[in-house]
């Protein structure tokens, strides 16, 4: 009989078989994957559980917080902070790193999570998701893991030890990578786990398809206008190809998009900010992310750089963010380098 692989068995594995992962992560991804089940469950009750809307409050970039934003921030806290698997969690809805507290047993892992993408989808029933990377507390002695600050979790995307997100859209979609390919687990809503539904993906390299906020096109430079332009002159243009367009405007459902059938995401720097490297944070999104699409044989730049060689200074850090199809991603890096 065909048996249905589980998550928590496909960790199990990774951590017997190969002993790609040590006990304290294996635990770590499952606690998360725990609470994103508790997340998706709040999502979809939808204004049943009264929580869609505004909580009146800011986050650290100024943005206007959802409710969801907190309920999800608080789920991944409380999920994560008891298990002794971590030293602390910085989070885009937190202006300060949270370490896990004296009274609870702590690890060396360091989670990073955006706890709800896509917030101006929440209330129109669009895919929304959580975005999460772990980092390991660099100590010259293991056994040292207070005190613990922000400038632990300043590390480059490529230190990262286990990277993914879940998408809460029409299926509730768990995507992961611990550092040899990407997986898929779908959330199997009466047994209450996530089955392994795919293994080993792969993005084209090659792609018709761009994913871009193309109204923001007045305030772009140089490099990035031409790319687009070129992909809208289709057939007649200098590409000589007709391409679609995808904007859902939910970072983490657009992504998906790419690692199942292969496509080019931009979110380029723009005028109306000039002092700020462009919209996303480096930490919360384009690191995992990055890490997930390099891992399926894409690419992933902030136009001149690999985004996973990117030192961070900051925990709260943006980034220009090109990933996808290699290719795409090749062409557009050029227009940059060129200029
Ligand atoms: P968040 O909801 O975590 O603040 O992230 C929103 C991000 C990302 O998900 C998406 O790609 C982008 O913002 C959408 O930007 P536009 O408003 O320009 O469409
Ligand atoms: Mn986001
Ligand atoms: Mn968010």
């Amino acid at each position: 009989m065909h048996r249905k692989i589980s998550l928590t068995r496909y960790l199990v594995e990774k951590q017997h078989n190969d002993g790609r992962i040590p006990p304290e992560l294996r635990l770590l991804l499952e606690v998360v994957a725990r609470a994103c089940k508790r997340i998706s469950l709040a999502v979809t009750k939808g204004a049943l559980g009264e929580v869609l809307g505004s909580a009146d409050s800011e986050n650290v970039q100024g943005e206007v917080q959802k409710k969801l934003d907190i309920i999800a921030n608080e789920v991944l806290i409380e999920a994560n902070e008891w298990g002794g698997h971590l030293a602390a969690m910085a989070s885009e809805e937190m202006d300060d790193i949270y370490a896990v507290p004296h009274r609870f047993p702590k690890g060396e892992y360091l989670l990073l999570f955006d706890p709800l993408d896509g917030s101006s989808n929440i209330d129109v029933n669009v895919s929304i998701g959580t975005i999460f990377s772990v980092l390991r507390k660099q100590n010259d002695d293991p056994q040292v893991i207070d005190p613990v600050s922000a400038a632990d979790f300043l590390q480059a995307g490529k230190q990262q030890v286990a990277a993914g997100y879940c998408v809460y859209g029409p299926q509730t979609t768990l995507v992961l990578t611990v550092g040899d390919g990407v997986a898929v687990f779908t959330l199997d809503r009466e047994q209450g786990s996530f089955v392994l539904t795919q293994e080993d993906l792969r993005i084209p390299a090659d792609t018709k398809e761009f994913a871009a906020n193309v109204s923001n096109m007045r305030h772009w430079d140089a490099p990035m206008t031409r790319y687009i332009e070129e992909c809208l002159a289709g057939k007649e243009g200098p590409r000589g190809k007709d391409f679609n367009m995808r904007w859902v405007g939910s970072m983490v459902a657009d992504v998906h998009r790419i690692l199942t059938r292969g496509g080019i995401f931009l979110y380029p720097w723009d005028r109306r900010e000039p002092n700020k490297p462009g919209k996303l944070r480096l930490m919360y999104e384009a690191n995992p992310m990055a890490w997930l699409v390099e891992q399926a044989g894409g690419a992933a730049t902030n136009g001149r750089q690999r985004i996973l060689d990117i030192q961070p200074d900051q925990l709260h850090e943006r980034v220009s963010v090109f990933l996808g199809s290699k290719h795409e991603v090749e062409r557009v890096t050029s227009y940059h380098e060129a200029l």
